[in-house]
């Protein structure tokens, strides 16, 4: 017998009736989003390598050690072989069509938002996969329609508190930090640089080489014998420049005002490079040591370090695999699969013609309806209806010709005689 397949490590498939909880999840995002006056934005799966490259940074992680890239074949004379990347996050391809289309032109603030894969080859582990799926926006435009306000910044959270508490998902908290202006960024890498000197070489191979290359992403080091010294290197509020420090003040004075809870994180400096000011992260204790539900911050300089004009902006992406776990936490028997309406058994073969019908004309009333088959003894039709449907419906040849239908309601075991045209108001009660 030859081997059988399976899904690839780190991705996994996604059955009913969990899958009716995605879709909720999905349709209250969709809701919360459009009483924000978001639209959708929809990006390809693959993007030129880079964007991701110069986007999101060569020293992240994402980019250095976690992408599926590959180089396109030229198919023709006139193509030529391309680098080729699976999206590992929606920002930089979202800033990249704002560019693209021009949307800056309107003059407008553009608040899109998305829902979709994303791929990432890290390590598999519980709320970590190589493909999950992200629920993300993102607020950009021109600075003459109000894109650096720190208003923006405390409406995009106050929006989030928002979906998670219409989501039913209690108990996280929102870290909130400043990573400053891209000058405060330069100062704080200089002042983390020299901080460096004496202590790198006892810390892992990573921090030694980020040092020299791009000492901010030593704060992202895991290693547990790190730790001890990254806690005695300097903290980036100290770097921040007056500007950056008011922008941060009015984004918490609305915070207060619109009573969204925070706490300040000095080490929240996120693992892309395209931050700017404000960085936040809503963790969940509930997750384990894959705590963050969603990330998100500022990155005012990321359209034209892309090559186009400037547009300041801000966003977030919800981990959507990470939701469903927190959900499903709270859910004491898991999800239970919704039944249908009626489950309509046809008396032998020769009534499955008659039974597609009626099923037919019940679902074109709007009732959700299980069809069976003849050639099942009746006990077999029970057994199935009581599994899948709330009642069961008979057909035979008698109710055929008389138009009067057999209908068993399962929770009151109660049988009762209907005739055909009053069978989709009974079903439905
Ligand atoms: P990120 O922090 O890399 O940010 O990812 C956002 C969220 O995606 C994480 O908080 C987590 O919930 C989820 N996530 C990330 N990696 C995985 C994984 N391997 N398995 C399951 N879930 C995962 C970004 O992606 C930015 N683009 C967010 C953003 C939007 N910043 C500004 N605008």
């Amino acid at each position: 017998m030859s081997q059988t397949l399976k899904a690839v490590r780190g991705t996994r498939d996604l059955l009913p009736p969990e899958t009716a909880l995605w879709n909720r999840i999905e349709a209250t995002a969709r809701d919360v989003f459009a009483r924000y006056n978001f639209g959708e934005i929809r990006t390809p799966v693959f993007e030129d390598t880079g964007l991701f490259a110069r986007g999101v940074g060569e020293e992240t992680d994402i980019v250095s050690k976690e992408m599926y890239t590959w180089e396109d074949r030229a198919r023709a004379q006139s193509e030529k072989t391309q680098s080729l990347t699976l999206r590992p996050e929606n920002t930089a391809g979202v800033v990249r069509a704002y560019i693209e289309h021009g949307l800056g032109e309107s003059g407008l603030l553009q608040k899109l938002y998305y829902i979709g894969p994303q791929f990432r080859r890290e390590r598999p582990q519980k709320g970590r996969y190589r493909q999950f799926s992200q629920i993300g926006a993102e607020v950009i435009g021109p600075p003459s329609a109000g894109s650096e306000s720190p208003l923006r910044d405390a409406e995009v959270l106050e929006m989030l508190a928002t979906l998670l508490d219409e989501l039913g998902i209690t108990g996280w908290t929102l870290e909130l930090n400043s990573v400053g202006s891209a000058a405060d960024r330069a100062r704080y890498n200089e002042a983390l640089r020299a901080a460096l000197v004496p202590v790198v070489g006892q810390m892992c191979g990573d921090c030694q080489r980020r040092a020299e290359t791009n000492p901010l992403r030593v704060l992202d080091c895991k290693v547990a014998a790190d730790q001890p010294i990254i806690e005695t290197l300097p903290v980036i509020a100290d770097s921040l420049d007056e500007e950056s420090k008011k922008h941060f003040a009015a984004v918490t004075a609305a915070l207060d005002a619109a009573g969204v809870p925070y706490t300040r994180n000095h080490r929240l400096v996120r693992g892309l490079d395209y931050y700017t000011r404000t960085t936040f992260e809503f963790t969940h204790g509930g997750l384990g040591a894959q705590n963050a539900l969603l990330g998100g911050g500022r990155y005012d300089g990321l359209s034209e370090m892309l090559g186009g004009p400037r547009a300041p902006g801000i966003g977030f992406a919800m981990g959507e695999d990470r939701l469903v776990l927190t959900l499903l936490a709270a859910l004491e028997q898991g999800v239970v699969a919704a039944k249908a309406d009626a489950f309509i058994a046809p008396l032998g073969e020769g009534m499955n013609a008659a039974a597609l019908v009626l099923a037919r004309e019940l679902r074109h009333q709007g009732l959700w309806i299980e069809l069976g088959e003849g050639s099942f003894r009746l006990k077999k039709s029970f057994e199935a209806a009581d599994k899948t449907a709330r009642q069961i419906v008979i057909l035979g040849e008698d109710e055929l010709q008389s138009g009067i239908l057999t209908v068993k309601n399962f929770s009151t075991g109660v049988q009762t005689k209907v005739p055909r045209g009053e069978l989709a108001v009974f079903l439905s009660n």
